[in-house]
């Protein structure tokens, strides 16, 4: 399965029939370089309601004809402005065609142009035998030892820029809660308030059974 990462928070998977994008914040993100009329996807997966994770998900949910699937006041908030959604909420998995989506807890705020828009959430999404792990924006919570022990993740995607959210040192230790097999940072160097050297991460994993991936914006992996 291939994963790329368009900056930010923004990555797309992509498994033997479906693709998936993560917080397509790609219009006013000053790394990407893709334009959301590229991005061809069966679901949007928002983390929260933030303008640099919402992104350009309304304008992708109807190009593709794409459901959002987010917390359910968030999706409301998109169905509003002629989205598709699939709400669901914190504790919930559910089988989409893709593969099964769960929400996570996420310590953060969730606020749109019009206001609140319910909770922020992370999500493990599981592909085409793949687990995956995106964090949203949080900072480090311990629950995140209950995530690695119940779920055997093969790619955490990480927020190390600090100021917002974790940053490096939290990190790492998120990644020694979760044991995922590698762990790719984001969430920073797009703006100067949240710039980190991404290989401080990577070498702070040295001692653990974590790869540090550290991906160009444009870069795809396999995973
Ligand atoms: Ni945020
Ligand atoms: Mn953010």
């Amino acid at each position: 399965m291939k994963l790329t990462y368009h900056g930010h928070s923004c990555f797309i998977l992509q498994g033997s029939k479906y693709s998936i994008i993560f917080d397509p914040f790609l219009n006013g993100n000053p790394v990407a370089k893709i334009k959301p009329q590229d991005v061809k996807v069966d679901a949007i997966l928002v983390s929260h309601g933030h303008a640099d994770h919402l992104g350009d998900a309304v304008l992708i949910s109807k190009n593709c004809n794409a459901p959002i699937i987010a917390p359910f006041e968030l999706v409301g908030y998109c169905e509003a402005k002629g989205a598709k959604g699939h709400a669901m909420h914190i504790g919930g998995s559910y089988e989409f065609p893709f593969g099964r989506v769960k929400l996570t807890i996420a310590h953060h705020g969730s606020t749109t142009d019009t206001g609140a828009t319910g909770n922020p959430c992370g999500f493990i999404v599981t592909m085409d035998g793949k687990t995956i792990y995106h964090a949203g924006d949080t900072g480090l919570f311990y629950d995140m030892k209950l995530i690695g022990e119940t779920n055997n993740i093969d790619a955490a995607l990480l927020p190390i820029g600090d100021n917002f959210t974790m940053g490096i040192s939290d990190a790492i230790k998120a990644v020694e809660f979760l044991k995922p097999k590698i762990a790719v940072p984001m969430h920073y160097n797009t703006w100067d308030l949240i710039k980190q050297d991404p290989k401080k991460f990577a070498e702070g994993l040295k001692n653990t059974q974590t790869k540090g991936v550290i991906m160009g914006v444009g870069e795809s992996i396999e995973i």
